[in-house]
């Protein structure tokens, strides 16, 4: 299928191609970063915050990958998450055919999952919340092409406690924002994810993880482009 869509820059900022966006906490970190994005989802995601394609990613990074700067993948994790294993999942894994669509692109690239998946990410790097200041542990593997390196930050200790899932938040404790989980004002401003409902908390990679990524791939191509 091919999609007519506006694939242009408005201005110098490279242009990342945010695939399985969701409601975009990946796409926000990049944006401060200094990205561009366009995300790409299968569902409608009226509160992605940026310009938005529905599509099916796999068929749209094949098509359309090349013509980005960047690409950030977050294939559904539910494959791959012990509560759906529980249930007896029935969701695609995305994760193979993913790299395969991102590796016929020839752009630099990252997939992102969650630690049931490790097994099928390639020396991924693990970023957790207390690396980067966030008061929720959230870690979230990010497996990167062979363009570029990401190194993994230290990892502090973690010495608050979790808050049980689904109950409310002690004081002093750090909250899971997973399945139903309450308190969804509290979840908007841990995760600076102010336009999003639970749904897409639930879901979202906190952009304060996106952000350090886009920086550190920006970065290091300046420093390339630069010898
Ligand atoms: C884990 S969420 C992504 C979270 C997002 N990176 C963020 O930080 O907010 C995965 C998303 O993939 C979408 N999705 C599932 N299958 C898809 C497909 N084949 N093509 C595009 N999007 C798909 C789901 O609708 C869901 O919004």
């Amino acid at each position: 299928m091919t999609h007519h869509l506006p694939i242009r820059r408005d201005g110098h900022r490279p242009l990342l191609l945010d695939a399985f966006c969701c409601q975009g906490g990946a796409a926000a970190g990049y944006v401060t970063a200094g990205f561009d994005v366009i995300g790409v989802d299968i569902n409608p995601q009226p509160r992605y915050p940026y310009r938005f394609v529905q599509a099916d990613a796999v068929a749209f990074i094949r098509e359309h990958g090349a013509a980005f700067d960047f690409i950030h993948a977050s294939p559904p994790c539910q494959h791959d998450s012990e509560c759906q294993r529980l249930r007896g999942n029935t969701h695609p894994d995305l994760i193979a055919p993913t790299r395969t669509a991102l590796e016929s692109t020839g752009r630099p690239w990252v997939v992102e999952n969650v630690a049931g998946a490790v097994p099928k990410l390639h020396t991924p790097v693990m970023l957790c919340g207390e690396m980067l200041g966030i008061e929720t542990y959230r870690h979230r593997y990010f497996e990167t092409s062979i363009h570029w390196t990401l190194t993994q930050p230290e990892h502090p200790a973690h010495v608050a406690p979790q808050a049980k899932m689904g109950r409310p938040i002690p004081p002093g404790h750090y909250g899971q924002f997973v399945g139903n989980f309450s308190g969804v004002d509290h979840a908007r401003r841990v995760m600076g994810v102010p336009w999003m409902n639970r749904d897409g908390i639930r879901e979202c990679i906190p952009p304060a993880y996106t952000q350090h990524i886009g920086k550190a791939y920006l970065t290091q191509t300046r420093v390339e482009g630069a010898a």
